[in-house]
């Protein structure tokens, strides 16, 4: 029976392209000649039988000689290349019901932004931006290479390359281009190391090519893949894809502004979930709060030093042996948990706990038993549950391609998460979900007969989910260790994770389906905390992400260090998340995880943490306590911090509405404002929130001096509204207070921020509001406000999208009014007049319709 690859091609900006490969030969793992792992001696595919129509193009791709480099040769492939606005839902390989294809209209190879041509013999292809002609894509220099468990492709870069992406990762933001090599294969990963793989796949780069313009490419794909960056023995500068599997299903994202690429990419993989107005506002969490006592205390004493603490967290600490959906006796008993909660919602706070996918295998542990009644658990070869280790010891693992599963952990959740006899928390954080296994080999169970499944190849598997359907994956591949080795950080492919060749309950495999593990368990804990209260927004936390986990879940970076190596690394990382890769709300912990915080970092990083999307505190159960009021220079800072964060909330919320709704960042690089300014490209240490304020924080050890770069335009300092001189230059700071975080507000822009900020962010919304009008060079300026009830799942018409325009003599506030509120506009404050003095326009006015006023 033929099995079906595909090779898709999407070209965006009405021109899309889609390029399928049909397997049609049977395969023969080939040791018929030559060495194994070279590719020296490949030479491609010819391109025959070409057809051509306006929006689509069809070819027979025939193996020209033997490669197989790797593995056994795909020799007869198909292209199909369709113009088109959106995917085609037949052909792809990663599960529909996965990631989401976007909707489909046709278009015409005529009406699209870019362009694509291919050479026959050996095939090769290119895409060029229709408009100028540029190649942004080409094949040329390198055969392709089609096997069972090796496939590559190679394209042309420019020199000295402007490449970004490919998270999860914490390298440099413009990434190296010298023998660099970038692998994706979701892992554990303490102290998140440069160079190596970490918790998520992003299979997307942005090329940015200054005024030329920046187009992305999405290689659709959740196999584990080294994404190489290099330059040939020609000189040629190159990007090439060495993937263990599956298809090159790709995604072109004509721009051609960066912030382009961004709205494409996640229309491509999926809208960024909106967040409830409640989870900006400052989060605290600990590993090792050895008791729910202890917890209220940290709560108590927030309270009594005056640093509003919106959410408090739990860590696995509350439960019993470390058994999700339980609570220890005696250290966290569930009534005083539920206390403990319910005194937070009476002060309008918030509670959210973790859970982790190891569920424990021990008998009488109901969780388990209920699991194992309705089979979601991975199976091994002879049938009987997967087995591997997490915090409770010996544990089993969802397996959330199985029907039951998603109802299973429902059913858990709200058991468990019962308002009126549970533990009525506002959010989930799901943890070690890459899958993490604390096997530190392929070694543990060695002894059960799961391990005769790396003989059998998992054919016996195969044969209790019947007759093999199109798109489980090649049969008779090594799951366990293919030749080609992708430089995963532990080693095997099946380190510290769940073996790869287990057969998942749809018949796929984990050798192709590890990468989303994480994110099909954070979407499932999304489903399951709709299912408890469909009304409102779900908030989900998740270790583990894959491309599209924005539409199911915030992220942060792991486990860090308190290290200001990391406090600077948080930048980069932000900023792939909310630029590149679709996922808005990200942060990572704050004073850092692993070891322990000094009193002036953790000064430094509560000031940076308010200014970024996700604003936690949290440490290892190894480090000290790290509670911000522990130091007099954390307290001062993070006083500080919240007050102006709190200000700035329904700005922030703006932004974060607006990702969620088109897929505008919410936080961005310089060069997404300034594209042409090549001294923006390499900037990693600076930052846009949303569009008006620039954030430059301190990044030296120890240190009160910083230098900054301002693009050339008008700028204002954010503090104390005086127009700064010298755009286009690197400006220094020295004595900077460990209170003091150095923002600008960037001219032609306007920002409404509350009067005054509050102890949660639910007093926060009865605050007034005042604008800041920053005019630009050419006397103007414009915003946004996006107003709610900040919770519910569907708003309605009961919303508020305002916009504000200065035209340099008059001011106006023009929109939507649906949202009903006593909030006012107490004042209008014009920066940069002449003489740069500051003009303050007395309101109130109403937020019920539209306002404005004339000089
Ligand atoms: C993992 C998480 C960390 C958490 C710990 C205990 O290391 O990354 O955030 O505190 O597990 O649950």
């Amino acid at each position: 029976m033929p099995v079906s690859l595909l090779w898709c091609c999407l070209l965006f900006a009405s021109f899309h392209c889609r390029m399928a490969f049909l397997w049609i030969a049977s395969l023969v793992l080939c040791s018929l000649w030559g060495a194994r792992g070279q590719t020296e001696r490949c030479s491609g595919y010819e391109a025959i039988n070409v057809l051509k129509a306006d929006s689509y193009l069809i070819a027979d791709l025939v193996l020209i000689g033997n490669c197989s480099s790797h593995s056994s040769d795909i020799e007869n492939l198909r292209l199909l290349v369709e113009y088109q606005t959106d995917a085609d839902s037949q052909v792809f390989q990663v599960q529909e019901h996965v990631l989401p294809r976007p909707r489909s209209e046709n278009a015409s190879s005529n009406s699209s932004g870019l362009q694509f041509s291919f050479t026959q013999s050996p095939f090769a292809f290119s895409v060029t931006r229709a408009s100028t002609g540029e190649t942004l894509f080409d094949t040329a220099d390198t055969p392709l290479i089609f096997e069972t468990q090796y496939i590559r492709l190679r394209t042309r870069l420019p020199s000295n390359p402007n490449i970004y992406g490919l998270g999860e990762h914490s390298d440099d933001f413009r990434l190296p281009t010298w023998n660099y090599t970038r692998t994706l294969w979701n892992t554990e990963s303490p102290m998140i190391p440069n160079g190596l793989n970490l918790y998520g796949s992003h299979p997307v780069y942005f090329d940015h090519r200054g005024e030329s313009g920046t187009h992305g490419v999405f290689l659709r794909s959740s196999n584990g893949m080294d994404v190489k960056l290099g330059t040939s023995d020609q000189g040629q500068q190159f990007l090439e894809y060495n993937v263990i599997g599956g298809v090159f299903d790709f995604y072109f994202l004509a721009g051609p502004t960066p912030r382009d690429v961004s709205k494409q990419y996640a229309e491509v993989v999926g809208l960024p979930a909106f967040v409830p107005y409640w989870v900006l506002g400052f989060h605290q969490c600990k590993y090792g709060y050895k008791s729910i006592d202890e917890v209220r205390q940290v709560v108590d004493t927030y309270a009594a030093v005056g640093i509003p603490l919106e959410t408090m967290w739990g860590d696995i600490d509350y439960m019993s042996d470390h058994q999700d959906f339980t609570t220890d006796g005696s250290r966290y008993p569930l009534e005083k948990v539920r206390q403990l909660v319910q005194s937070l919602h009476d002060n309008g706070q918030h509670y959210v706990q973790i859970l982790d996918p190891g569920i424990h295998r021990a008998g009488g542990y109901p969780t388990y038993t209920r699991g194992a009644e309705q089979n979601v658990f991975l199976k091994a070869a002879d049938g009987s549950f997967y087995r591997g280790f997490q915090w409770p010891g010996e544990v089993v693992w969802p397996d959330w391609l199985h029907p039951n599963t998603q109802e299973w952990w429902t059913d858990e959740i709200r058991r468990f998460y019962d308002p009126n006899s549970g533990v009525n928390v506002d959010g989930l954080w799901v943890d070690m979900n890459e899958a993490s296994n604390m096997c530190e080999s392929t070694s543990c169970f060695a002894s059960t007969s799961a391990r005769t499944w790396v003989a059998n190849k998992g054919i016996a598997v195969r044969k209790r989910y019947g007759d093999p359907v199109p798109f489980l994956g090649v049969p008779e591949r090594d799951l366990f260790n293919p030749l080609y080795r992708i430089q995963n950080r532990w080693g095997d492919i099946s380190s510290k994770t769940l073996w790869t060749n287990i057969t998942n309950a749809d018949g796929t495999h984990q050798y192709d389906t590890h990468n989303f593990y994480g994110t099909m368990m954070a979407g499932a804990t999304r489903n399951a905390l709709l299912s408890r209260n469909s009304a409102v927004r779900p908030f989900v936390l998740t270790r583990s992400t894959f491309a599209g986990v924005g539409r199911v879940a915030a992220h942060w970076f792991g486990d860090n260090a308190s290290r200001w190596d990391h406090y600077r690394t948080t930048i980069r990382q932000m900023l792939s998340f909310t630029a590149l890769h679709a996922v808005p709300f990200v942060g990572s912990d704050v004073c850092g995880f692993n070891e322990n915080a000094t009193e002036k970092m953790c000064a430094r990083w509560a000031l940076l943490g308010a200014f970024q999307p996700f604003y936690r505190n949290h440490a290892d159960i190894t480090a000290n306590r790290q509670e911000f009021y522990l130091w007099p220079l954390v307290t001062q800072a993070a006083k500080k911090a919240i007050d102006t964060r709190y200000k700035l909330l329904d700005y922030m919320y703006t932004s974060l509405w607006k990702a969620s709704a088109d897929g505008t960042p919410n936080a961005s690089p310089l060069w997404f404002f300034y594209p042409s300014d090549s001294n923006t490209f390499g900037i990693q240490n600076q930052w846009m929130l949303g569009d008006a304020l620039l954030v430059s924080p301190v990044v030296d050890d120890d240190s009160q001096s910083v230098s900054f770069y301002l693009p050339d335009d008008i700028w204002y300092d954010f503090w104390t509204f005086e127009q700064k001189a010298g755009g286009g230059q690197t400006h220094r700071l020295d004595g900077v207070q460990w209170d003091e975080i150095p923002v600008h507000i960037r001219g032609g822009t306007i920002l409404a921020m509350r009067t005054e900020s509050a102890n949660t962010t639910a007093q926060l919304r009865e605050k007034n509001f005042r604008i800041i009008v920053a005019p630009g060079k050419d006397g103007t300026a414009k915003g946004e406000l996006y107003l709610d009830d900040g919770a519910s799942l569907d708003v309605g018409g009961n919303k508020s999208e305002i916009g504000f325009v200065w035209d340099g003599q008059s001011f106006a506030a023009n929109g939507t009014f649906g949202f009903e509120t006593d909030v006012k506009v107490e004042r209008v404050v014009v920066l940069g007049g002449e003489g740069g003095e500051v003009v303050t326009h007395e309101g109130p006015w109403g937020l019920g319709g539209g306002f404005g006023f004339h000089l």
